[in-house]
């Protein structure tokens, strides 16, 4: 999975860092490019699933759009030379600050979280005298069933307007001079693997849209948020994703009015499976019922594991001798601290090279410093050719 080539020069290097396999990257954008194209969609690239510079340079000349959930992302995609036109800012907790960030830069859409947020929207940019172009994003009651820590599109989630609040969204709507509603918007969750959510979600919009039409609010777009997931137990087995079967179930079930564009917010399944975090062997430890591989990456390169349970598939770069079985975890003070337990892995020993596949998403950027640790270096394929 790992090029050779690429293993031979990881032992020159200091770990634990990531490693970006771009040449899979660009395979996986030319995919999402050639499907979306199909049916004319438009694709943000939600940036907090990785900023790393090399990975969204690539993404930059593939011509996405961009999905930023802060101020400093917004600032970074118009620095990356992403049109203004295609970006997108959404967030529950927007600051004045980055209100105002967002509204110099005259960027796409505000997906906006609440009544009280479109209100302080409207202020400020009534200062500023524009007009703030704003979708809504609903709250619609779909099941990802996906983890519940990254579950969004349930009534009782922090996100998004609920379809009883719509009465007061309409009237609030049209008082306001520095508003102007453009789409509606949705997110229901991430790491969705059963497509048939996808076919729900397209339902529940159609009916959602109808509401806005019937009172008097064209839309021109349309946005149905990210989500797509990858196969975090075998990579291998599927690199890129099914985008083909992902934008055929919004095609044939969510209804477009003449001129409508639908958008998307993609981020894990464009970059989940390009990044693999590269960690060495500090010690091979016997517990009482397993032996324990300690590794120099913990928690702190790879949250994952410790906030969602999440598994990762873990392979050895340097040993191909019979496997055992390992308990695999990282160096910090947290229990929580564990790659995987029972793990067959080649026998390992001190030095040996360790790769914790599917980590190109939400990987480098949840990385931390806690334990005073050095934060997670970065290499790529094209800088290690
Ligand atoms: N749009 C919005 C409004 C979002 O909140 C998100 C992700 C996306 C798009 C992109 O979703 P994706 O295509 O990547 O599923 N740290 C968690 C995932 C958090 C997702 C947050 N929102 C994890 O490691 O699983």
């Amino acid at each position: 999975m790992i090029n050779q080539r690429y293993i031979e020069q990881f032992q020159q290097l200091e770990t634990p860092f990531y490693f970006y396999d771009l040449d899979l990257l660009r395979a996986t954008l030319d995919t999402v490019k050639r499907e979306a194209s199909k049916y004319n969609y438009v694709v943000h690239y939600a940036i907090k699933a990785n900023a790393n510079e090399a990975v969204l340079k690539t993404l930059t000349e593939y011509g996405f759009g961009a999905d930023c959930v802060s101020g400093n992302e917004v600032s970074k995609a118009i620095e990356l030379g992403i049109p203004n036109s295609k970006v997108a800012y959404a967030g529950v907790g927007k600051s004045d600050k980055e209100i105002k960030t967002a509204l110099q830069h005259q960027i796409f859409s505000f997906n906006c979280e609440s009544i009280p947020e479109i209100e302080v929207i409207n202020e400020i940019a009534g200062k500023m005298d524009v007009v703030a172009p704003i979708a809504i994003r609903i709250n619609p009651d779909v099941d990802p069933q996906t983890h519940k820590y990254i579950t969004t599109g349930l009534k009782d989630n922090k996100f998004g307007i609920n379809h009883w609040d719509f009465d007061e969204v309409g009237r609030i709507l049209r008082s306001l001079p520095n508003i102007k509603l453009t789409g509606i918007h949705f997110h229901v969750g991430s790491q969705i693997t059963d497509i048939s959510v996808f076919e729900q979600l397209s339902l529940k919009v159609n009916k959602i849209h109808e509401w806005f039409e019937q009172n008097g609010f064209h839309l021109e777009h349309i946005n149905v948020g990210g989500g797509l997931g990858i196969n975090y137990d075998d990579p291998q087995a599927q690199p890129i994703c099914d985008f083909a079967a992902y934008f055929k179930a919004f095609n044939d079930h969510l209804e477009l009015k003449e001129g409508q564009q639908l958008h998307f917010e993609l981020g894990r399944s464009l970059v989940a499976q390009c990044g693999h975090l590269i960690s060495k062997v500090l010690y091979v430890k016997q517990g009482l019922e397993t032996q324990f591989l300690i590794l120099d990456a913990g928690m702190t390169e790879l949250i994952r594991p410790a906030l969602y349970q999440a598994t990762h598939k873990v392979s050895a770069l340097t040993s191909n001798l019979p496997t055992e079985k390992y308990d695999i975890v990282g160096p910090i003070c947290e229990s929580s601290d564990v790659f995987g337990r029972k793990v067959d892995l080649p026998k390992s020993k001190r030095g040996d090279l360790i790769a914790i596949h599917s980590a190109g998403a939400y990987g480098e950027t949840m990385a931390s410093t806690y334990n005073m640790r050095d934060l997670v270096k970065a290499y790529n394929s094209d800088e290690l050719k």
